[in-house]
């Protein structure tokens, strides 16, 4: 399928510039579909785009997964699910009718025979719903049943559309462990789907916020000039969860917070603040830049990653009040485990625009607060004016969540007969100045899969510069002589003192959240 004619005109970011390309009636087939994405997120996702009347009627599921049951016990436990995890309340006159849309399909991932009789389901479900021969195979497995299904989606000629019609394929993370095996897996992707027709999911493109960075910045004519080097101090981006890893041992012990957060979601967050501006809207010329930007990230020697980069591991501590446990004592996780839970990092981006802008990352579980944001802190004024001691920086705070939002810190002068400088703050709340809750990121991303908009999506070369930088800091973790010091940290705290030592030494200190 050309390009052309899969990425439509739709895009997030032209909303109220012109329409929205609508999504098309589609089958959406769930590799997975038993499993804790479907129930937490797909499903509630979809039901909320059906509540809101964004979903076209003839959009039909199918779960395919290996476990026995009848369509209607699956109906039965994605309501129970849905009724749990969904935004808004589930209407029983919602749900019914797009529960009659869902159905189950039982089979193992490499028997062939069972993506024969999925053709044909989808064939009929074709005539019979009007779904025109869409389809959208959403892949919520472990990476290592990849292969086979794409292998036997290809044997089935379900990678192959029709004169019209249009095949993609969603695929979540953890795409690749490494940058050899991120190459592996998008070979293995390509043997059956075309780079256009792969939609890879990093559910923090999705969010309202992130979307709203390029608005922030391309739609304003005030930032502009002052993003660069000149006038930015430097830049910080926090990642933080007051979760554990929550039964996620078996995946999170072999990744860390390095794989899990900052080689996806952190960077891309960091694309678009640092990005230029795009050609146009389209879908590759705002990916064009981002990977601009991870490509010129600033590659760490075994020095730089001593001096730059801090890796923790939370211990036994008190989170709210609540005792909380230590990551070695968590279910299935090695009792003298190295893995990372929280990382925190000094990089450069080296280009004009970032040159000697340093950008602090730190992201970790079992911190005092869940909450992610990023702050771009600007030059101080000349200090020639005002007391030296009183005037701080301005500092501008994209709030991606919770509390969605954006806030610029600046000075002014304390009422009363004195001249003392205070900072106050200008303060926007998507909750209050919009009046609506935002849509949870995968819904925004499951209707853009289906409108064929693949501008909030990872494209292969963004996902590969990521994994060539990452790579480094974790093959210097990974020595066996005299590796980086794991710190330890009390569950409850903002990490080991060394993350506050590595911006304290530039004179700079984390911002509170
Ligand atoms: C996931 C990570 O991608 O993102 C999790 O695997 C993490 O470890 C989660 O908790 C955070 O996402 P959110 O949307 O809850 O901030």
């Amino acid at each position: 399928m050309n390009r052309a004619a899969d990425q439509t005109q739709a895009n997030p970011l032209r909303e109220g510039l012109s329409a929205r390309a609508v999504p098309q009636p589609c089958s959406i087939v769930i590799f997975g579909a038993t499993g804790d994405l479907t129930h937490r997120k797909l499903i509630p996702a979809l039901y909320n785009l059906a509540a809101d009347g964004e979903l076209p009627p003839a959009v039909t599921v199918i779960g395919f997964a290996r476990r026995e049951k009848s369509s209607d016990e699956f109906r039965r436990e994605l309501e129970e699910s849905t009724r749990k995890f969904s935004r808004q309340t589930v209407r029983d006159e919602i749900w019914k009718p797009f529960a009659q849309s869902i159905f189950y399909h039982q089979s193992d991932f490499a028997a062939e025979s069972g993506y024969q009789s999925l053709a044909a389901k989808l064939d009929k479900i074709d005539k019979e719903r009007g779904t025109r021969g869409n389809r959208l195979f959403y892949f919520a497995v472990a990476p290592d049943q990849f292969e086979p299904i794409l292998k036997n989606l290809k044997a089935a000629g379900l990678n192959k559309t029709r004169e019209g019609s249009w095949a993609r394929v969603i695929v979540e993370k953890p795409f690749g462990t490494d940058l050899a095996s991120a190459r592996e897996l998008n070979r293995v992707v390509r043997n059956s789907f075309t780079e256009e027709q792969t939609y890879r999911i990093d559910h923090f493109l999705g969010k309202e916020t992130a979307q709203n960075i390029l608005v922030l910045r391309f739609a304003n004519a005030i930032f502009e000039p002052l993003w660069n080097t000149r006038y930015i101090d430097h830049v910080q981006i926090t990642a933080a969860e007051t979760l554990g890893v929550e039964g996620r041992a078996g995946y999170y012990e072999g990744a860390g917070a390095l794989r899990d957060m900052v080689q996806n979601h952190l960077l891309q967050l960091l694309c678009l603040v640092a990005m230029e501006a795009p050609t146009d809207l389209g879908a590759d010329s705002i990916r064009d830049e981002k990977v601009k930007v991870v490509r010129s990230l600033r590659r760490m020697t075994a020095q730089d990653i001593l001096n730059k980069v801090v890796r923790g591991q939370y211990q036994e501590g008190m989170i709210n009040g609540k005792p909380a446990p230590g990551y070695r004592a968590e279910k299935n996780v090695d009792p003298k485990s190295m893995t990372e839970t929280f990382v925190a990092l000094q990089l450069n981006i080296d280009n004009w625009r970032w040159w000697d802008v340093p950008i602090y990352m730190r992201v970790g579980k079992r911190l005092p607060k869940s909450g992610t944001e990023i702050s771009v802190h600007f030059k101080k004024a000349p200090l020639v004016l005002f007391n030296k001691e009183t005037t701080d920086e301005n500092v501008l705070v994209i709030r991606i969540q919770p509390d969605e939002g954006i806030s610029l810190r600046m000075q002014a002068k304390m009422p009363g007969t004195s001249f003392r400088i205070e900072p106050v703050k200008m303060d926007f709340h998507y909750g209050t100045s919009f009046g609506k809750a935002s849509p949870e990121a995968y819904e925004r991303l499951l209707l853009d899969a289906m409108s064929g908009d693949a501008t909030l999506f990872a494209r292969c070369d963004e996902v590969e510069e990521a994994w060539a930088f990452i790579d480094a800091i974790e093959s210097a973790w990974a020595t066996k002589k005299d590796p980086p010091e794991l710190f330890f940290y009390p569950a409850g705290s903002w990490g080991p003192d060394a993350a506050d030592e590595l911006l304290a030494r530039d004179a700079r200190a984390w911002r509170r959240l």
